[in-house]
């Protein structure tokens, strides 16, 4: 189908695009996949990694997954493809039938989609003509965090507090407000919890209060933000969001792109915290990878703004060509039954225990500021002095360095400059994760031995 031996060679690479990397670094030392199995990688010379981020946050059940594959390999021969303009497929029907058994409270209203992007878009368009049919149409703005990352298209991304991905972008459309986030060990607000009473929660009142509640749609927030190195916020952080937003009549949104599918030891963050959305927003780990698939799934309450007579016309004006895909709903039919039957939620709770008290023996490395994480899904963050906070200089990047050796010597982790992240596929083996830990530990001693 190609030729394998010109991939490597940077004229020809540099005709493509990979996302958020410069192509000049990325063509001299490129790494290309080229089979994977369970959470292992192999690269077009052969070498091996582990793969210690599902992908990126996305193989749930693990890479060649027989269950998966084989049911995608009998839908390809009966139906790749029926247009959700004027039809739906037995594959789509039956995947929206599971995630609405399955999701929280009356979260039963599933719109399938093709990425996490496409995920958010949806809830907020979907929040915004909800007000208008609910008979409250001034209702448009949407409260989101700095730090928070909820897509890469224009709505997703104006909703995003990430400097780096929005900067280049701007202007925005307007109707966007963000808040700090919540991050214990750095405070924005200079607080110490508890006794700060979760003021980083409790500040939400204020904005919705100044911004006009009349004026506020819905509240969007990734449970634990991934962006700062995995923020897990405190117990009842996420209750009060949404006490709040029952307060001001204001929906609250779930991301749960990276927190689903069984990740933080329930199916759902939504779970683990105890709190419904009204409208969960689901991707990556929804197919496992085997295609692109995510979900938009709203509450009945929601349903009945758009539920009526043909000539009503409130039907939710919004559709997208590979939505409701039958080869992507038949790989996410698939890997969901697959984590529900294998409890593969129950076995993150297990691994990641094991991973938390390696990560936390690491920590006599003495650069580890906070170990932070649920489920099988952790960060680091990495500072100069543990004692005081302090961080790196900005130009030593020690994420950067770890990242790198990892790769050198076959472990893909996820790296910012001052964060690293694990959360390798549901399935892995104690001996796997053991031997992940194994390379990360030497990567680091590496990375500091060539400060
Ligand atoms: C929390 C969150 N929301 C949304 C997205 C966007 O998903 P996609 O890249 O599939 O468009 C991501 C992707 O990393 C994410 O992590």
């Amino acid at each position: 189908m190609y030729d394998r031996e010109r991939l490597t060679d940077p004229d020809v690479l540099r005709h493509s695009v990979l996302d958020f990397r410069q192509m000049s670094t990325f063509v001299q030392n490129p790494l290309i996949i080229e089979r994977a199995e369970g959470v292992h990688y192999w690269d077009i010379n052969g070498k091996h990694y582990y793969d210690g981020i599902s992908g990126i946050f996305v193989v749930a059940v693990g890479h060649g997954n027989r269950r998966v594959i084989d049911a995608m390999k009998t839908q390809m021969e009966r139906l790749c493809f029926a247009a959700p303009l004027h039809a739906t497929n037995g594959p789509a029907v039956a995947f929206a039938d599971l995630l609405a058994r399955i999701a929280p409270g009356d979260l039963n209203t599933v719109k399938l989609l093709s990425s996490g992007s496409e995920a958010t878009e949806t809830a907020m368009k979907l929040a915004r003509q909800y007000w208008k049919q609910a008979g409250k149409p001034t209702k448009y703005k949407f409260i989101t965090r700095y730090w928070g990352y909820h897509g890469a298209t224009q709505g997703a991304l104006a909703a995003t507090g990430t400097p780096s991905r929005r900067v280049p972008f701007e202007p925005f459309p307007t109707g966007y407000v963000h808040i700090p986030t919540v991050h214990c060990y750095r405070c924005p607000y200079a607080r110490h919890y508890p006794e700060c009473d979760v003021f980083c929660a409790e500040f939400l009142r204020q904005v919705i209060t100044l911004e006009g509640p009349e004026t506020v749609a819905a509240v969007m927030v990734e449970p634990i933000g991934n962006t700062g190195g995995i923020l897990v916020p405190p117990p009842e952080y996420l209750r009060i969001l949404r006490d709040i937003c029952d307060a001001f009549d204001v929906l609250l949104i779930f991301d749960e792109m990276i927190t689903g599918m069984g990740r933080t030891g329930r199916m759902f963050a939504a779970e683990t915290f105890g709190v419904t959305p009204d409208i969960l927003c689901l991707g990556k780990g929804l197919s496992s990878g085997y295609a692109p698939l995510a979900a938009t799934i709203w509450s009945d309450r929601i349903q009945s703004a758009f539920w009526g007579p043909e000539e009503a016309g409130i039907e939710f004006g919004h559709g997208h060509t590979f939505a409701g895909n039958p080869l992507s709903a038949t790989a996410g039919l698939a890997a969901v039954t697959e984590i529900l039957e294998r409890d593969l939620a129950g076995a993150a709770q297990r691994q990641g225990a094991r991973l938390e008290a390696r990560l936390r023996r690491m920590a006599e490395c003495g650069i580890f500021g906070e170990v932070r994480g649920k489920g099988l899904l952790w960060g680091v963050e990495l500072v100069r002095d543990p004692a005081t906070r302090e961080a790196f200089p900005a130009d030593v990047r020690i994420g950067k360095r770890i990242g790198a050796e990892a790769e050198k010597r076959g472990l893909i982790i996820r790296h910012d400059p001052d964060w690293i992240a694990l959360a390798p596929p549901l399935i892995t083996s104690d001996d796997e994760l053991d031997a992940m830990c194994d390379i990360l530990e030497e990567s680091i001693d590496a990375a500091m031995a060539a400060l």
